[in-house]
């Protein structure tokens, strides 16, 4: 292995994530390690070069204090005793971080003498070398979204095992314009892939048809997805391991052993018990933004590694009610001029997600001098940093104008264009 590591102890920190950022970002590799992890389980860690033991306000356990234990103290690494909050960066006062990083650096490069050796060519070296290991001559299934995490794995598994790789893209009617093809022409055509496309379109609306409940179409997206990817799965012979792009903060965020679940992590979605692979989860140490300059060391195009973020259940619940083919396809070709819009007027990466809504009612206008009754697209275009709230920023209208004159002009089931000015809270990001 080429990455040095520190691993940064929860004893009931609430800023876990934020040490171990800030300790990469001093270019050296960190890991969350449970305050339970034995000291023979840490010593077997690669290349640990030291410990941060990160108490906080969490430091209880079934009643009892937690610390270090003192089999870990005695295992012979520098060990570091911080408390984030005791320090006070809790209220993010920045002459605190300054100092906070300083001591950090400190301790990582001076007292462990880690090298700053982590960087996405070692990253990938080091994948390659696990999951070579990992697999062996065994074939690997991935389910492969077109999504940036998918296609990282896919990337990463293809530069590991090549051909031993199967992706299954489905394709449930609900994507974007030209995603399906892109996912085929960079994974299939350009990179080699074994790729199983399966169109299901029909299939998903058929299941769709008439149901309006926001909730009750995310559940059948959901359930539809899974069986297809199963059919497909039970096609293939001798596979016995499963790929998935899980990614560091579903680990995090489904809750540490100090700290609450903050939600549920589902990605081991519902296979059946029947068809049991090994896991291979190659991004589960990354967040979002390593994962993307992972992709981007791997050669995938920027439109795929800095793509704004998309819901599993898709232009679904964006065809608002009872999803119809016309509604449906006046989104999709409402959503792609949007798209490129904000791409030509340099708004791509500066905007957090944008997109058009269809609702399921008609408005009156005129076409040609004569009375027309037709759909209205919504504009919804929002910043956050988490999705638990989100604003909306101020956009040019000259950038406005020209999308809904193209809008209007080259969707012709659409009469009406407006404009959604609401915060989260009240209004979600999106509509259903
Ligand atoms: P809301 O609408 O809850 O959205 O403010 C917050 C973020 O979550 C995305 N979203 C989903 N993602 N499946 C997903 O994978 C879903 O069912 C789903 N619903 C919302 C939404 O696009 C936004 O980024």
């Amino acid at each position: 292995m080429k990455q040095d590591m520190i691993a940064v102890i929860d004893l009931g920190s609430t800023r876990n994530t934020d040490v171990a950022r800030a300790i990469r970002a001093l270019g050296v590799y960190s890991e969350i390690c449970n305050y339970d992890i034995t000291a023979q389980e840490l010593l077997a860690l690669p290349n640990v070069r030291g410990i941060v033991a990160n108490g906080g306000p969490n430091d209880e356990v079934d009643g009892v204090k937690i610390r270090l234990s003192d089999e870990i103290k005695a295992a012979g690494l520098p060990v570091y005793t911080f408390d984030y909050e005791e320090n006070g960066a809790v209220n993010a006062m920045p002459e605190e971080d300054a100092d906070i990083a300083e001591a950090l650096r400190e301790f990582v490069f001076d007292v462990c003498k880690a090298q700053p050796n982590w960087n996405m060519e070692n990253f990938i070296a080091d994948q390659v070398e696990l999951m070579r290991r990992q697999v062996g001559d065994k074939k690997v299934l991935l389910a492969l979204s077109g999504g940036v995490d998918s296609s990282v794995v896919a990337a990463l598994l293809l530069k590991a095992v090549g051909s031993q790789l199967t992706c299954v893209h489905v394709n449930h009617g609900l994507l974007r314009k030209g995603e399906p093809e892109q996912v085929v022409r960079v994974f299939k055509d350009e990179m080699n892939a074994n790729l199983i496309y399966v169109d299901a379109t029909d299939r998903f609306l058929d299941k769709l048809a008439g149901v309006a409940d926001p909730e009750k179409k995310r559940k059948i997206i959901g359930a539809e997805f899974i069986r297809v990817f199963e059919e497909e799965a039970r096609k293939l012979d001798g596979i016995e391991f499963l790929a998935q792009g899980t990614i560091y903060p579903d680990i995090v965020e489904s809750g540490t052993k100090t700290a609450k679940m903050v939600k549920s992590h589902h990605n081991v979605g519902g296979l059946p018990e029947d068809l049991q692979f090994e896991l291979v989860e190659p991004l589960k140490m990354l967040f979002k933004d390593e994962v993307r300059a992972c992709g981007k060391a791997l050669g995938l195009p920027d439109n795929m590694v800095y793509r704004q973020p998309f819901p599993g259940p898709g232009l679904g619940v964006r065809c608002l009610g009872a999803i119809t083919r016309d509604r449906l396809e006046a989104l999709r070709e409402s959503d792609a001029i949007l798209r490129e819009e904000f791409a030509k007027n340099g708004l791509e990466g500066k905007v957090w997600q944008y997109f058009t809504v269809v609702p399921d009612f008609k408005s009156v206008g005129v076409r040609d001098n004569a009375r027309c009754f037709d759909w209205p697209v919504i504009i919804r275009a929002v910043n956050t940093v988490d999705a638990m709230t989100a604003e909306v920023p101020e956009l040019p209208w000259a950038v406005l104008q020209t999308i809904t004159k193209r809008i209007l002009a080259e969707v012709p089931t659409i009469n009406r264009v407006c404009f959604d000015l609401s915060p989260k809270p009240t209004a979600t990001i999106e509509w259903e």
